[in-house]
């Protein structure tokens, strides 16, 4: 898979970029690209953002600049663009990222992201440059980096490589095989700390029996 992010601060994914599941995700072959969209503006200063027309705090995030940015990393028309890959615009006000999205942006064979800044983007960004707008939950964040990364950690997990041998993505939070219900809880040594006790069914070594008492626990927490 290949992902492209598009931000205005780049520097920021070193530390991602420093994770071990992202580092195993590259050994696979899966590609990570970031593009600065301040290296693409041609206005003066390298601006990217601008006062709101009708007033109001903050700044956004220009539209020109965004097209002009998508434009010279690819090296061809961001409509183009928009028509070969799916292009999230990460955004408090779009599609709240879950476990099924997840998985489908999963399958795609590539993405770019957009990150806002500041008060978000030109709306024309979403609606004529983007095919999603994905939110990360219903708060604001100071910038769609950190929306970024979650989403990129998120869907770098679910591909083959990234995890380790003994790790799965498979059976956990949300997935289809817990039907999409929440993982059940886990427990390792001590057996006992401070009088607080692991679940005897653990300690059985019965694995039917564990199964069972798993897919209940996550069935239980689904209702809570
Ligand atoms: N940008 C600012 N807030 C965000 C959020 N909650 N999700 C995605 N992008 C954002």
């Amino acid at each position: 898979m290949q992902i492209d992010v598009f931000t205005l601060f780049p520097d920021w994914f070193g530390w991602f970029e420093g994770q071990r599941h992202v580092a195993n995700a590259r050994a696979a072959g899966h590609e990570l690209r970031y593009a600065s969209y301040r290296d693409h503006s041609e206005l003066s200063g390298r601006q990217v953002d601008d006062t709101p027309f009708g007033g109001g705090a903050g700044m956004v995030l220009r539209v020109d600049v965004v097209d002009a940015a998508i434009q010279g990393f690819y090296g061809r028309d961001s409509l183009d663009v928009r028509r070969e890959r799916r292009v999230v615009a990460l955004t408090a006000s779009g599609r709240v990222l879950d476990d099924a999205l997840v998985d489908e942006l999963a399958r795609e064979p590539a993405l770019t992201l957009l990150s806002g800044r500041y008060e978000g983007f030109d709306e024309r960004v979403v609606e004529n440059l983007a095919t999603d707008a994905v939110s990360i939950g219903r708060y604001v964040l100071s910038g769609g980096e950190l929306a970024a990364m979650v989403l990129v950690d998120a869907v770098l997990r679910k591909l083959p490589g990234s995890l380790g041998h003994e790790e799965s993505a498979v059976e956990e939070s949300f997935s289809a095989a817990l039907e999409g219900a929440p993982e059940y809880p886990h427990y390792t040594r001590p057996a006992e700390y401070r009088g607080w006790k692991v679940p005897d069914v653990l300690l059985t070594g019965h694995h039917e029996r564990i199964r069972e008492w798993r897919l209940e626990q996550s069935r239980r927490r689904d209702k809570a």
